[in-house]
């Protein structure tokens, strides 16, 4: 009986582009679900972008779109990333739909019945200015600590302390600057102590690898603490039922978002939801990195239990990526975007390099370019596509393509290789794709030594029938390899199956002979890798990431203002009567604007970027309505247009000089 498998990887942000960090994972589980499509079972890959909390709704706003037009401009991106890497879901949706907000109303609904949620009043940050509630994240200040400067809320990236965001020296929003207050709000929290004997079950039979359990027991020692599953808005996610303005935190809907886009594709193709979620007979596999293993291991599978689901029936967590032994890093070019890497390189050569790095341990995996490069000039194009390259071509020319007959030596090879099916099946469904890896470079060894010894080119001239039964041998060989890696390099497979006119193959054609047999041209299966395209490619990528022209979080944009709040703003022409400096402030200059025959006095922060004599009698655009200021040295009255970085870097909005003075600003 076929088993019936569903399978998902975690669901990446959409506030961002996937990179090759990400790819470990989404790689990882697509050989897997690809090898059990190869083995004859019915499994099932699901996935969707995250897309709620407040960081995207910033980005969004940094943007200067909505929240829906950014999740789905990423959206569109990631899936092309994804095909760019032959990574092939069944579905992948978004967490944003209707699915999952009738999943998320009912978990919740149903933990609430059970007893699982409770009200608390908590007192956090708030912006008065933004009107809302800061995370860690969006507040800014100097570390208690080291002092270093615009350290986030949370933890210092200049000494590594953590403390609260109340330590912080003049802690202040991260958007607009200000102070923020404490203010107190209702919060829902889900009592996750509530499931800790039914968790530790889970875990004692083996929910997730070993190693990691050693961690949750320390976890379970501390306490399993209740979970603020709310946030109040401004908020991109779903409105809590009953609520307001609140709003469940992203963390409660991602993972229900597994859930989501498998019902959207029942759906959408006639399947019974229910049963493909909740059946006995149906696996579930949730392959996570170790970064998000609390909220896998026990937010998610308590939620599950509250509510009545079914868990997963194992957790395969893995460890991070690498990149010449170091964090990926922006300034040296290894935090490579998936689209960067796929306009230089095969997406087939990561997709090996990693497979023969992952073990299905939890370890952290280090792409080594050194490594890189030569594993895959030498096993991948050395090894395996040069017995092709060794063996189609010659076949083709001398033999139309004809096959002839296994010899009692060649046979024994080809049954050897074959016989090594089982040992690879079982790597494969271990996740210990690295050893897989391993024995195949070593049988495709064994084959090159096979041709070797057996030398067609030489053979060619003198026994043309040897020369066939060789070629034989080869063809057969390069068939049973091609299997085993398939589920690594499925375009690479595409193109040996099509060259051999042998139909989609699976594990069980292993044991098949080709005899008598008519093959195709030779296609160029993969081609060396080129050192210099890896080095554009780092390269690009430091370039991409230098400080860019883009507005950054901490000077994000406001938020929203309606045209009518605009229209207050008069801004009208005016021009520069008199400027002088002013004693005792080196960046100010002291303004008389003529404003259509009223006279302003400004006080502008432009000294570093601009002398008296060079403004006399030019025209700016002033703000015309505001409000008079009392400053050190006098009242200022207005407020001119300029824009850039500050210092030296500031530009004035020039007017044309057929302007008139007074004139409305459109
Ligand atoms: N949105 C959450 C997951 C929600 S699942 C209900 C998230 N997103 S993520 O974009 O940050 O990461 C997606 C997956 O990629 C995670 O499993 C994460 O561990 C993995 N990786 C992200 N960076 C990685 C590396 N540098 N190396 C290996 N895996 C990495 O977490
Ligand atoms: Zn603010």
């Amino acid at each position: 009986m076929p088993r019936k498998i569903v399978v998902t990887s975690a669901l990446p942000y959409a506030n961002g582009p996937i990179h090759i960090g990400h790819m470990v994972e989404y790689l990882q589980t697509d050989i897997w679900v690809r090898f059990q499509k190869m083995c004859g079972n019915k499994c099932l890959y699901f996935c969707s972008d995250d897309t709620h909390g407040t960081p995207i709704m910033i980005s969004a706003r940094a943007a200067g779109v909505t929240a829906e037009q950014l999740i789905e401009r990423i959206h569109t991106e990631h899936q092309k990333d994804f095909k760019g890497f032959l990574v092939e879901f069944d579905n992948y949706y978004t967490t944003h739909s209707p699915e999952n907000k009738h999943l998320s109303e009912l978990i919740f609904n149903s933990l609430n019945k059970a007893g699982a949620i409770v009200k608390r009043t908590v007192e956090q940050s708030y912006c008065e200015s933004c009107k809302m509630f800061l995370p860690d994240r969006y507040i800014r200040g100097a570390c208690p600590r080291c002092k270093a400067e615009d350290q986030y809320g949370d933890s210092c990236e200049v000494c590594g302390g953590t403390y609260q965001p109340t330590d912080l020296i003049e802690p202040h929003c991260a958007t607009c600057s200000n102070k923020p207050v404490r203010k107190e709000s209702e919060h829902y929290f889900f009592k996750l102590s509530n499931y800790e004997q039914k968790l530790r079950d889970l875990i004692s039979q083996g929910y997730i690898q070993q190693s990691v359990a050693n961690k949750l027991e320390e976890w379970f020692k501390t306490g399993l603490r209740d979970w603020d599953i709310s946030r109040d808005g401004p908020y991109f996610g779903f409105k809590i039922p009953g609520e307001e303005n609140k709003f469940f935190y992203v963390w409660l809907d991602a993972p229900i978002g597994y859930m989501a886009s498998a019902k959207n594709y029942c759906d959408k193709n006639g399947l019974d939801f229910d049963e493909l979620w909740n059946g006995p007979e149906n696996e579930l596999y949730h392959f996570i990195g170790k970064d998000i293993t609390y909220f896998h291991a026990l937010f998610w599978p308590a939620m599950l239990m509250g509510a009545g689901f079914k868990t997963a029936n194992k957790l395969f967590i893995h460890g991070f990526l690498t990149v010449n032994g170091e964090k990926m890093s922006k300034s040296r070019g290894t935090f490579i975007k998936a689209s960067t890497y796929l306009k230089y390189l095969n997406p087939e050569y990561l997709r090996y390099y990693y497979a023969s790095k992952l073990a299905g341990g939890v370890e952290d995996i280090d792409l080594s370019t050194e490594d890189f490069i030569n594993k895959i000039n030498s096993d991948l194009v050395g090894k395996l596509a040069n017995l092709a390259s060794r063996s189609v071509p010659m076949i083709t020319k001398k033999f139309a393509g004809q096959l002839g007959r296994l010899d009692d030596q060649g046979r024994g090879l080809i049954e050897k290789l074959a016989a090594a099916d089982a040992q690879i099946i079982e790597n494969y469904e271990s996740l210990n794709y690295a050893a897989a890896v391993r024995t195949i470079a070593s049988l495709a060894d064994e084959a090159n030594r096979y041709v070797e010894q057996n030398q067609p080119w030489a053979t060619v001239k003198t026994d043309l029938e040897k020369t066939q039964t060789t070629l034989t041998v080869i063809i057969n060989a390069v068939k049973i390899l091609t299997i085993y890696l398939k589920p690594i390099l499925p375009d690479y497979a595409k193109k040996v199956q099509e060259c051999l006119d042998v139909g989609e193959q699976n594990f069980a054609d292993v044991k098949t002979m080709l005899e008598g047999h008519k093959i195709n041209d030779y296609p160029r299966l993969v081609e060396r890798i080129d050192e210099e395209k890896v080095k554009a490619m780092i390269e690009e990528s430091k370039e991409s990431q230098s400080p860019q022209p883009t507005v950054n979080l901490t000077e994000a944009i406001k938020p929203e203002c309606t045209i009518d709040d605009f229209a207050k703003i008069d801004l009208r022409v005016a021009k520069v009567v008199k400027a002088e400096k002013v004693e005792g402030a080196d960046k100010l200059l002291h303004l008389e604007l003529d404003i259509g025959g009223i006279t302003k006095n400004v006080f502008a922060g432009i000294a570093q970027a601009y002398q008296p004599e060079q403004l006399l009698g030019r025209l700016v655009v002033c703000v015309a309505n505001l409000r008079p200021r009392k400053m050190k040295f006098g009242v200022s009255e207005g407020m001119i247009l300029a824009s850039g970085a500050g210092g030296k870097e500031i530009f004035m909005l020039s007017v044309d000089s057929g302007a008139v003075p007074g004139q409305t600003v459109h």
